[in-house]
């Protein structure tokens, strides 16, 4: 009798733990675009030639089910595209939608699930344009989900945690993927095909997962003097374009993006953000006209410092796609050459 009361308590206290440690499981919202992470083939060894979103939020979701012993998770379908489709539009409605989950007291962070082509502009302009302190980790993969050691479960699993945890708050948006937690104001896709793409050769990683453990190397810090923007009343983005330059390069780019209605241009130039005179001479009358110039660097790192003689601007620690986020932003903002000088310079 004595042991049947003895276990019938044990039984319950262990109810009971068990429903606590239920409850302190955090609630982490996965937003899903599309990508290899959702992507499919029938061989189990293609990793270039498979279908880009051929799974939705769902099916990510109900595939891992040992998300659920990490945290509750709750899944939206922003859109399922590759993500060299991913627009101005897709970024404002995702930007929006997290935004408007994170003010839940009940959510604790928030994961995206993106291409991994594109990955970092998204994850930079929701470090802009993310008006929260709660953790928000854009991940994707490298191989899709039919593949032989795909990397997409593990990467989901380790960014959820990521955004499950305390320690991931106040360091902006966060990108987790091949085991490292990067910054999304520098971290950028560095190889085409490898699992181990993402890097800030510069900066570094900020810490590393053991298991789905996140393990910081430094306590929570930004980037330096970056901007937030926001994007409440913000119905469109101006049109900004990139250009490449390299021996041989002229005017005839330049001028074909103002004719298609640039409202700034940030030029891929060669070492510290050059390009050969004949173009120069095109982007300084487009400045004058009011049309900025930001001046990045094809190299792949390093500082770009703005050019002596004239009113452009260095991209300084930013490469040329994350310099057209910023300066999209800026343009919708309204912020004018000085102000826009001062995110770049920093
Ligand atoms: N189409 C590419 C994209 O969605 C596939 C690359 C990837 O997701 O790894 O970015």
């Amino acid at each position: 009798m004595k042991l049947r009361v003895l276990c019938a308590s044990v039984v319950i206290a262990m109810t009971a733990s068990a429903m606590a440690s239920e409850v302190k499981l955090p609630n982490v919202k996965i937003f899903a675009t599309g990508g290899t992470i959702s992507g499919g083939s029938a061989s189990k060894t293609d990793t270039t030639k498979y279908q880009d979103g051929q799974f939705n939020v769902d099916a990510l979701i109900n595939a891992l089910p040992d998300i659920k012993t990490i945290a509750n998770v709750t899944g939206e379908q922003v859109v399922n595209v590759s993500s060299e489709d991913v627009d101005s539009p897709t970024l404002l409605k995702l930007s929006a939608a997290i935004n408007r989950s994170l003010e839940d007291p009940n959510i604790q962070g928030a994961v995206v699930t993106h291409g991994t082509d594109t990955l970092e502009e998204t994850a930079f302009f929701l470090d802009l344009t993310v008006n929260s302190q709660k953790p928000v980790v854009v991940t994707g993969s490298m191989r899709p989900a039919t593949a032989i050691s795909a990397d997409g479960p593990m990467n989901l699993m380790e960014a959820v945690s990521l955004a499950g945890n305390k320690n991931s708050m106040n360091r902006g948006v966060l990108v987790a993927m091949n085991d490292r937690i990067g910054s999304a104001a520098f971290t950028t896709k560095t190889n085409s095909t490898t699992p181990d793409t993402f890097k800030a050769t510069e900066q570094g990683y900020l810490g590393t997962f053991i298991g789905v453990d996140p393990k910081f190397y430094y306590p929570p810090v930004k980037p330096t003097g970056q901007p937030h923007f926001s994007i409440d009343k913000v119905t469109s983005l101006p049109r900004v374009d990139i250009i490449y330059s390299y021996q041989d390069f002229d005017d005839v780019l330049i001028k074909a993006s103002i004719r298609n209605g640039a409202k700034g241009i940030v030029m891929d130039g060669t070492g510290n953000g050059d390009v050969p005179k004949r173009a120069m001479k095109t982007l300084e009358a487009a400045m004058k006209k009011g049309i900025p110039v930001i001046f990045a660097s094809r190299t792949g790192s390093g500082y770009v410092t703005s050019p002596k003689s004239s009113e452009g601007i260095g991209s300084g620690y930013y490469n040329a796609q994350k310099s057209r986020i910023l300066l999209m932003l800026s343009l919708a903002n309204g912020d004018d050459l000085n102000k826009i000088k001062t995110y770049f310079e920093k």
